[in-house]
């Protein structure tokens, strides 16, 4: 999920950005090998994955590894196809490349047995094909997105309070309301902004940069951060859960991407560009914690109740914070990102797998004694081992930290 939606602006990002400034330093395992080497590896894994998705699961959205059967959790539009479109052109796979655009010209997107969720469907298939079409233009890629947009995406706006619905029943072009919509769902401006300047039509911009605006004028108990839960017929915040991990990412990381994409466009870009520096403002005053051994990780809070727990997903957070910190110019905001991709690395490091976990907990000072989390002894054993709680030990193919290093050459 997050590979997809990090990627085009990313790299439309970093060729807007060439000087040196802040360059985060790799574990030095990966250091003994050259960025040949590296290269290499990394694109004969992509081949391996590539040729099993072709032989046995082409034009399904997944491949299921160890059976070789497919699956379809995006629709059946053939998610994987656009998730890679982008990484053929960078590895240079151009005979893959030309069999996923003929994919690609001929899908249906009327056709499909289950509801499109908007956010997916905006980062995984419009940004996979906006990616790949800023890397190498092509009108096939953008009339398939336009068509995207309006046969499925649009429709979702179509509420009483113009705020898109989660989900959009792909037949009958209608939104399907909900109780619910979480914080991250409302960032779709990206996509939207780049689609408006790559195709001169203002409406989608316009459109989802005013779901940012009028969060601005929602009142919070910490300023620049939300609650992840909405309702969204009121537009209200229904109860207080803040966090940087999943259901509050996207809204943070978007934020300065946009600003930085849009960058003197209209007052749309520094109002965005504010809601980044008072959210990154208040994670430093109100969710950053040291633990008992030195490490910061970046807590949450429920009800007004600081709560020590994070996760892999949150590891994305340096790389948007060094992005930042380049483009403000802020050393105190690399110095934050630094610490914070520091302890993100020592969860994977400190694995016995080596994999980091999906979701842990530590033990701090502040709450040494009233924390809303009691650890048993076992627990308290582990945090003198590892400097973490692990409390949710399953690896879902996270890339946070990769995506958490943010190099400037
Ligand atoms: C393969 O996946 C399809 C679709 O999910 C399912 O209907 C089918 O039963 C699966 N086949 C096997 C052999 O597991
Ligand atoms: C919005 O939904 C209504 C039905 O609720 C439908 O009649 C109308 O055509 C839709 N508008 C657009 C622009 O899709
Ligand atoms: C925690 O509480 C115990 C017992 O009330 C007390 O002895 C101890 O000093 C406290 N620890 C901290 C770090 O406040």
């Amino acid at each position: 999920m997050w590979i997809s939606k990090a990627r085009c602006c990313l790299i439309t990002l970093l060729s807007l950005n060439s000087a040196n400034l802040f360059v985060v330093a790799l574990p030095h395992k990966i250091h003994q090998l050259t960025s040949e080497n590296r290269a290499d590896a990394i694109k004969s894994a992509f081949k391996h994955a590539w040729d099993g998705y072709s032989k046995y699961a082409f034009g399904h959205d997944e491949l299921m590894p160890i059976s070789n059967n497919f699956s379809d959790s995006r629709n059946g539009w053939g998610a994987t196809i656009f998730d890679a479109l982008d990484t053929m052109i960078i590895m240079g796979l151009d005979d893959e490349y030309n069999t996923a655009l003929k994919h690609v010209a001929q899908v249906d997107w009327t056709v499909t047995d289950t509801p499109s969720k908007t956010f997916e469907t905006c980062i995984r298939y419009l940004g996979g094909l906006m990616s790949a079409y800023d890397l190498r233009p092509n009108l096939l890629l953008i009339r398939k997105a336009v068509e995207l947009v309006n046969q499925v995406i649009l429709p979702a706006f179509n509420t009483t309070s113009g705020i898109p619905s989660s989900f959009v029943d792909v037949p009958s072009q209608l939104p399907i309301i909900s109780d619910t919509i979480v914080l991250a769902e409302f960032a779709l401006q990206l996509e939207f902004v780049r689609l408006s300047q790559i195709t001169g039509d203002p409406t989608y911009e316009i459109m989802a940069n005013s779901i940012i605006e009028k969060i601005s004028q929602v009142d919070t108990p910490i300023p620049g951060l939300y609650s992840i839960f909405w309702d969204p017929r009121t537009f209200e915040p229904s109860r207080t859960y803040i966090t940087i991990s999943g259901g509050g990412d996207s809204f943070y990381e978007y934020l300065l991407k946009t600003h930085i994409l849009m960058d003197g466009e209209n007052t749309q870009d520094i109002l965005q560009l504010q809601m980044w520096e008072d959210a990154v403002v208040s994670m430093y005053y109100s969710l950053r914690s040291v633990s008992q051994q030195g490490d910061v990780f970046l807590s949450e809070d429920l009800d007004g109740f600081q709560r020590l727990k994070t996760g892999e997903l949150v590891c994305f957070m340096p790389g948007n914070l060094l992005l930042g910190a380049k483009y403000v110019n802020s050393l105190e905001m690399a110095t934050f990102a630094q610490e914070l991709l520091d302890s993100c690395y020592k969860t994977w490091k400190k694995s016995p797998t080596g994999l980091s976990p999906e979701a842990w907990g530590w033990i701090d000072d502040l709450h040494y004694n009233t924390s809303n989390i009691l650890y048993t002894p076992d627990q308290s054993k582990l945090f003198d081992q590892l400097g973490f709680i692990p409390n949710d030990l399953r690896y879902m193919l996270r890339p946070g930290y990769g995506v958490g290093n943010f190099r400037v050459d």
